[in-house]
């Protein structure tokens, strides 16, 4: 069976997992801006997987179109540990109900620095940060990006991909 994991990855934590995923796959490893659409006959399995800024995942709308006639393996790596009404955010920004029953989607850990963040995103966010820490009555989810600024949170751990491993054996 021969197989590919494409990514965009700004931070390394979705470049890490899609490593170890090549590693235990046998599944060659690619940036997604170098994969073109005529390539995919080549591959029995793919897999894509980004990281998630402000909501969205990076190319993931590119990535559904090309894909629309290929179920593959999709999965995002965001800045919380699991959690299930986060995750249901992420499916929500960036799927249709449709695409989620076509494709194979995923969830895994990243974690938070915004330290790494440079250029006009840094802007950005250092007046996002403005705003929330003025805000009264704030979310835990909001309590949990502010921390983001302060104590960096680092949830990338090897034995996530296990699901998806075991996932593309079973296929
Ligand atoms: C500017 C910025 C915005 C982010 N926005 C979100 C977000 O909306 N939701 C979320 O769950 N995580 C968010 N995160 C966390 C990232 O998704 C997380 O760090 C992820 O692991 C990044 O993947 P990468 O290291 O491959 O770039 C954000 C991080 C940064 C730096």
């Amino acid at each position: 069976m021969k197989g590919i994991i494409l990514f965009k990855s700004r931070y390394g934590n979705t470049r890490q997992y899609a490593k170890w995923l090549a590693e235990d796959l046998n599944f060659e490893l690619r940036d997604f801006s170098k994969f073109k659409k005529k390539e995919i006959a080549n591959y029995d399995q793919i897999i894509f997987g980004s990281g998630v800024y402000m909501n969205k995942m990076d190319k993931i709308q590119k990535v559904l179109k090309m894909f629309r006639d290929k179920p593959i393996v999709i999965f995002s790596c965001a800045g919380n540990p699991g959690i299930e009404k986060e995750i249901e955010d992420i499916k929500m920004y960036n799927f249709h109900h449709d695409e989620l029953s076509f494709h194979h989607f995923f969830y895994l850990p990243g974690g938070v620095d915004f330290s790494k963040v440079t250029g006009f995103m840094k802007f950005l966010i250092n007046i996002f940060r403005k705003i929330l820490e003025k805000k009264k009555n704030k979310t835990y989810e909001e309590e949990q990006i502010l921390k983001g600024f302060t104590d960096p949170t680092h949830y990338v751990d090897r034995k996530h991909i296990k699901k998806i491993v075991e996932f593309i054996h079973q296929t």
